[in-house]
Order: C-alpha cells, then structure tokens, then sequence
C-alpha cells in the first residue's frame, strides 16, 4: 500500500470526464487499497480517483456509523444513479482537492446508486444524509464537477478568492 499525492484545485485531471473501469484485476485492487488509504490519511470521507490523478471512475466513501450496515467502508466502481429524490438538501461541503473551503450545496436528499465492487460484482446502495451527499459529491468528480460548481456564482468566486488568498499565503511560509 502507498500514500498517492492528492492533486489541487487547477489540476486538469479534475475537469476529465473520467473512463469506465473493465479490467478487475490486482493492480486495481491494489490502487483501491491506496485509494482508502490517502483517504484516511487526510481525514477525508469520500476520494475520487481523479484526486490522485487518475481519470478512472472509482471513488470510496466511508460515512460509518454504529449499527449501519450499509454505511460500511465502500468502494464505488462504474457507479450510476437509479433515484435520485425530488426533495433536495442543504449542507456545508468540502473536498480534499480544495483544502480550507467549505460551502453549502444543495442536494437530492436520497439516491440509489448502481455500481461495480473491486471484483466487478454489481450492487445497489441505498442512501440518505451524509452517505447520500458523499454518494453524490464524489460522483461529481468522475465527470470533472467539482462542488463550488453547484453553488451561486457569487459565492464561487468569494470562495475562490479565499483559496487563492490561501494558496498565496501558504505559499509565502512554504
Ligand atoms: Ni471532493
């Protein structure tokens, strides 16, 4: 297992429509093994494999709680929307490729996913809350969306000017 450089705001691989997956074999099981790994080094709850540079549709979530079978640790291949509901909600989103901002988004409030496991086996997830939101957020990033691209474009450009300040900042003590 290896820790994979998570790639920032401005990196193409993020606006890629990213490819099916359709071979399932070790290397990708070994990438998916990486790909939980860098996500709970940076205390993250959901990685897109375009944040490691890889334009490949894989993400993995992990939203646990006590109880919940279906909030165990995920891995997410080929995913696809079966329901996505009517009523939507708001809440406070971040993303490890755009460190230090948060902004609400509104969202459906349940999905149904559709998706491939590390073996290529097909299976469903149903989801509300916070899995949902995870679900959909990191569904985003297989097709280049990012989550300031769902806010109002006045919030989007005050949150990229406080990303620039920060970048400049970090830059500056670096
Ligand atoms: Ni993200």
């Amino acid at each position: 297992m290896a820790l994979r450089r998570i790639v920032l705001l401005g990196d193409p691989v993020l606006r890629e429509k990213a490819e099916p997956v359709d071979v399932f074999d070790a290397d990708l099981a070994a990438l998916v093994e990486d790909m939980f790994e860098t996500m709970y080094a940076a205390e993250g709850i959901g990685l897109a494999a375009p944040q490691i540079g890889i334009p490949r549709r894989i993400f993995v979530v992990d939203v646990r709680r006590e109880n919940d079978p279906e909030r165990r640790p995920r891995v997410v291949i080929n995913p696809e929307f079966v329901e996505r509901s009517a009523d939507t909600e708001k809440a406070a989103e971040g993303c490890l490729s755009i460190p230090g901002i948060e902004e609400v988004v509104e969202r459906p409030s349940r999905v149904r996913v559709r998706a491939q496991d590390v073996a290529g086996e097909w299976f469903e997830i149903a989801a509300d809350e916070l899995f949902a939101r995870a679900l959909q957020h990191e569904y985003d990033h297989l097709d280049g969306v990012l989550f300031l691209d769902r806010v109002s474009p006045l919030k989007r450009r005050m949150a990229l000017k406080r990303w620039k300040k920060l970048r400049e900042d970090e830059g500056a003590t670096a």
